[in-house]
């Protein structure tokens, strides 16, 4: 069953569920309410899909030099009904009307859920890369325009 869930900017309240579920999926990045601040003063725009009033599931867009889909993550017991997608459309969205060409994102190489979910929203694997944790990744694109 796929469901509405209203996708929207993270607003102050939305903060402590999206802190959770970030460092639920990726506990390395140790987020907290000061680090999630200082994401959003350098260009971090958080986007959340809520259903009945509370948060199922979060997208963290970088606008900067390029455009960077930097996490994206579902509550479990909500996934598999199109949230993820819908908040993967949101922020295509917001990056093409910032007139970004490209949304770039990067999937753990050997993820094959993360790489098959973005190659079923148009994502295409480019090439692989090290990122600031000494992971190997997977670079997909997509392009906007
Ligand atoms: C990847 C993720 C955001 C997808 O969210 P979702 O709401 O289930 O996505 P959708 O319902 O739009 O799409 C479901 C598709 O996602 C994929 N998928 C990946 N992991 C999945 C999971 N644990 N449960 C269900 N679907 C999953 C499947 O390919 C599924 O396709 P199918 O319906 O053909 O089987 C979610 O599984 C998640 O939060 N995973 C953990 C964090 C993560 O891996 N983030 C992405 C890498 S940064």
């Amino acid at each position: 069953m796929r469901v509405e869930s209203a996708i929207r900017p993270m607003r102050p309240g939305d903060e402590p569920a999206v802190i959770s579920l970030l460092n639920h999926h990726f506990p390395r990045v140790q987020m907290t309410s000061s680090k999630l601040h200082t994401r959003l003063s350098r260009g971090a725009r958080f986007l959340v899909a809520e259903e009945n009033g509370e948060v199922a599931g979060f997208a963290d867009l970088r606008v900067g030099r390029r455009a960077l889909l930097r996490g994206l993550a579902v509550q479990a017991e909500k996934r598999g009904r199109g949230v993820g997608s819908a908040l993967v459309q949101a922020a295509v969205s917001e990056a093409r009307s910032l007139g970004f060409k490209r949304l770039r994102v990067e999937a753990l190489d050997g993820d094959v859920n993360a790489v098959r979910f973005y190659e079923m929203n148009g994502f295409a694997a480019m090439k692989t890369a090290v990122n600031r944790f000494g992971e190997t990744v997977r670079v997909m694109l997509l392009r906007l325009a």
